[in-house]
């Protein structure tokens, strides 16, 4: 039988079950299988946080759906991850539509795109079916917790990964002044205007925009990868 194999890279949120998205969790229930990942090389889910988050939620919505291991070592070796996408081809073949779960928000610090780089280079077809579902980052959670802003007013927010070395940055930039130009903008890596996210003028636009023309504008200039890094 020929399935629809379709793969969706669903964010679980920081680890409180209750704090996925509706559309994560339907697009869970959705799915054909599920693949989680885990550290353990004999492949087992003792100590998978996203394993539980899963099985959790299976319990509490009353659903079920085959879980199969993704095993993430997390090496940042090419080899891995090139295992970890072939898992999930065989999954696709197997089961048809397949969700892989990530914890946090899949755009912050994720195997995901290491996955989906590999994916639109060896798949394109493929790629081009791929969803990603934003979920809850650590950080929000964190903040909602402390009961204290990331930023507010004339302040700003910084993500800061531990490590010895300068990295490339990714800007967002928000909040801005209709009429605004945005020329004076600086653009150090590939620069993508979003407009209305979300609502029924929703545009997405390549580059800068000239003139700010909604207040719901967002700017994100995202790092270039060096082609060399893995
Ligand atoms: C590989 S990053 C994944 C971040 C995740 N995608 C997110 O949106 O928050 C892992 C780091 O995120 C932070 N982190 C993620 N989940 C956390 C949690 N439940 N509690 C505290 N820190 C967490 C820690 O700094 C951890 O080293």
């Amino acid at each position: 039988m020929a399935y629809t194999q379709q793969l969706i890279m669903v964010s679980l949120g920081p680890g409180d079950p209750e704090l996925i998205t509706l559309k994560a969790l339907k697009a869970l229930k959705d799915s054909d299988a599920i693949g989680v990942p885990t550290k353990s090389s004999d492949r087992s889910f003792d100590r998978s946080l996203t394993y539980r988050i899963v099985r959790s939620l299976m319990e509490s919505e009353g659903f079920e759906r085959p879980i199969f291991p993704v095993y993430t070592p997390m090496r940042f070796r090419e080899e891995d991850w090139q295992a970890q996408v072939e898992t999930l081809y065989g999954a696709m073949e197997e089961h048809g539509r397949v969700c892989f779960v990530t914890l946090g928000d899949s755009g912050i610090y994720s195997t995901v795109y290491y996955l989906l780089d590999r994916i639109a280079k060896q798949r394109p077809e493929l790629y081009e079916t791929c969803d990603v579902i934003p979920g809850v980052t650590s950080f929000s959670q964190a903040s909602a917790l402390a009961k204290r802003p990331l930023c507010v007013g004339e302040s700003q927010l910084r993500i800061v990964p531990l490590l010895d070395k300068e990295v490339p940055t990714t800007t967002v930039y928000m909040r801005p002044k209709i009429g605004m130009d945005i020329d004076a903008i600086p653009e150090e890596g590939a620069m993508v205007t979003f407009e209305d996210l979300g609502f029924s003028g929703e545009k997405i636009t390549k580059g800068k925009i000239q003139t700010v023309r909604r207040y719901m504008t967002l700017l994100i200039d995202f790092f270039k990868k060096d082609p060399h890094a893995v």
